[in-house]
C-alpha cells in the first residue's frame, strides 16, 4: 500500500481548505479531564495540519478557532482559550516564518482581549512577507455577522456615492466580505461527528465539498487530512452542470 500522501494527485489539490476544528471538549471529558485539556491538545493538531498543508503546497487554510457564539461559554473556558491563543501565536511565529507561512485573521477581532489582539497583529505583521501557505484564523467569527457587516458597508458606500446600486453583483459583494482576498474554500472539513456548519463561511462555502469525520480534533493528524483530500479528489464537482458536460470539459482541458 502506497503512503497516503503519494495517493494524492498534486495537480488537483484544493487551493483552499477550511476546517471546523471541533471536539476538543468531548475528547478531554472522555478522558476524565477538563475541557481546557482538550483545547491544549488541539493546538498540536493545528501545528500538524498546518505543517501537512505546507508540505503539500496548499495555498489557503482557514481554521475556525472561535465563533461569536463561543463567547457564551463559561468564563473559565473562554479565558483559558484566550490565553492559549496568545501563548500559541507568540510561540508559533518563528515556526510560521521558517515554513514561509503568512498569517491572516477574520472575525470581530476587536472583541478579543487586548493582549490577544496585540499578539495577532504582531504575528500578521511578522509573517506578512511570507509567500507560502496563507493561514487564516477565524476568531470571534460568525458568518451571519460578516454578511450583515458587508451589507452595512455597501450601504455606506452607496450613500457616499462611491457605489452604484445597479452595479452591485456577486463580485462586488465578495469584495465586502472579510475573505475578499481569498478564493472560496473547495473543501470544508468538520471533525468530531457533527454534521453542521455552525455559522462558518455560509456564503463562501456555496460550492465547497463537505467532509465530515468522527475523529475528534485533538486526534486529527496529517494522515486524516490526506484521507479527506483523497476523498475530495474522487468527487465530481458539477457546479450545476451535468456529469457529461464536466467529463467533456475535463477531456478537452
Ligand atoms: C472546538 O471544540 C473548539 C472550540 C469551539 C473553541 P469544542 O470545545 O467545541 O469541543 P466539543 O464540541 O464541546 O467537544
Ligand atoms: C464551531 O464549533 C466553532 C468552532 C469550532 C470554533 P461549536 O462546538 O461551537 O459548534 P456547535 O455549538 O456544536 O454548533
Ligand atoms: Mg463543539
Amino acid at each position: 500500500m502506497q503512503p497516503l500522501i503519494a495517493q494524492i494527485d498534486k495537480q488537483k489539490l484544493p487551493k483552499h481548505i477550511a476546517i471546523i476544528m471541533d471536539g476538543n471538549g468531548r475528547w478531554a471529558e472522555e478522558k476524565g479531564q477538563d475541557r481546557l485539556y482538550g483545547h491544549y491538545h488541539g493546538v498540536e493538531s493545528v501545528r500538524n495540519i498546518v505543517e501537512g498543508c505546507a508540505e503539500l503546497g496548499i495555498e489557503y487554510l482557514t481554521l475556525y478557532a472561535f465563533s461569536t457564539e463561543n463567547w457564551d461559554r463559561p468564563e473559565t473556558e473562554v479565558n483559558g482559550l484566550m490565553s492559549l491563543l496568545v501563548d500559541t501565536i507568540r510561540k508559533e511565529v518563528p515556526i510560521l516564518n521558517k515554513n514561509n507561512i503568512k498569517m491572516h485573521a477574520i472575525g470581530s477581532i476587536e472583541m478579543l482581549p487586548t493582549d490577544a489582539q496585540k499578539a495577532l497583529a504582531e504575528a500578521i505583521e511578522l509573517t506578512g512577507k511570507n509567500t507560502g501557505l496563507n493561514l487564516i484564523m477565524a476568531l470571534s467569527y460568525s458568518s451571519r455577522w460578516e454578511i450583515v457587516n458587508a451589507v452595512k458597508n455597501i450601504v455606506v458606500d452607496v450613500n457616499a456615492g462611491k457605489l452604484d446600486p445597479n452595479e452591485i453583483n456577486q463580485n462586488t459583494f465578495q469584495q465586502y466580505l472579510s475573505t475578499s482576498k481569498f478564493p472560496d474554500p473547495e473543501l470544508m472539513i468538520r471533525t468530531s461527528g457533527e454534521f453542521r456548519i455552525s455559522n462558518f463561511l455560509l456564503y463562501q462555502l456555496a460550492y465547497a465539498e463537505l467532509y465530515f469525520t468522527n475523529t475528534r480534533w485533538p486526534d486529527f493528524r496529517k494522515e486524516n487530512l490526506f484521507e479527506a483530500i483523497i476523498d475530495f479528489q474522487f468527487r465530481e464537482r458539477r457546479f450545476g452542470k451535468t456529469g457529461k458536460q464536466i467529463q467533456n470539459e475535463e477531456y478537452l482541458a
